[in-house]
């Protein structure tokens, strides 16, 4: 693991609550996400579905937009949980947007029992579109 394991732990669990939260009545699917600033603080999201399908927002993007409206602008690592064996990578939105505000992210992704990954971002969005193509 590494970004301090602790700190990963600490995530794991905010992450955890917040998918107790998530409200997911069509797809069922539960999504759990906490984001780790540059400044060491941990915000947390969940995913939140609407009736209009096409309007929902996935937990990583919550987290993210927490810590930015808490005026975090770089975020070194990325927890997300899922209650399934199987452990969920970001979608390739969420890619984009971790991509963001943390583009050397590390990304933890666990699901029950002991199912667990690590990825970089940088791994997960090869060559990303970032702010700085835009000269
Ligand atoms: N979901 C996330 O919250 N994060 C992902 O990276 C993948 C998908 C949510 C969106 C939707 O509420 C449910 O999982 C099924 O796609």
């Amino acid at each position: 693991m590494s970004t301090d394991d602790l700190v990963v732990r600490e995530m794991q669990v905010a992450a955890e609550a917040a998918m107790k939260n998530a409200y997911c009545r069509y797809s069922k699917f539960r999504v759990g996400a906490a984001v780790l600033s540059d400044d060491g603080q941990i915000f947390a999201g969940c995913n939140v579905e609407n009736a209009s399908y096409g309007l929902t927002m996935c937990a990583e993007r919550n987290a993210i937009f927490q810590a930015v409206a808490q005026g975090v602008r770089k975020v070194k690592a990325v927890v997300i949980v899922t209650p399934t064996e199987k452990v969920t990578p970001p979608c390739g939105g969420c890619r984009q947007v971790i991509n963001e505000f943390g583009p050397g992210a590390e990304i933890f992704v666990f699901g029950s029992g002991k199912a667990a990954r690590q990825f970089k971002l940088s791994d997960l969005l090869p060559d990303a579109f970032g702010p700085e193509n835009l000269g």
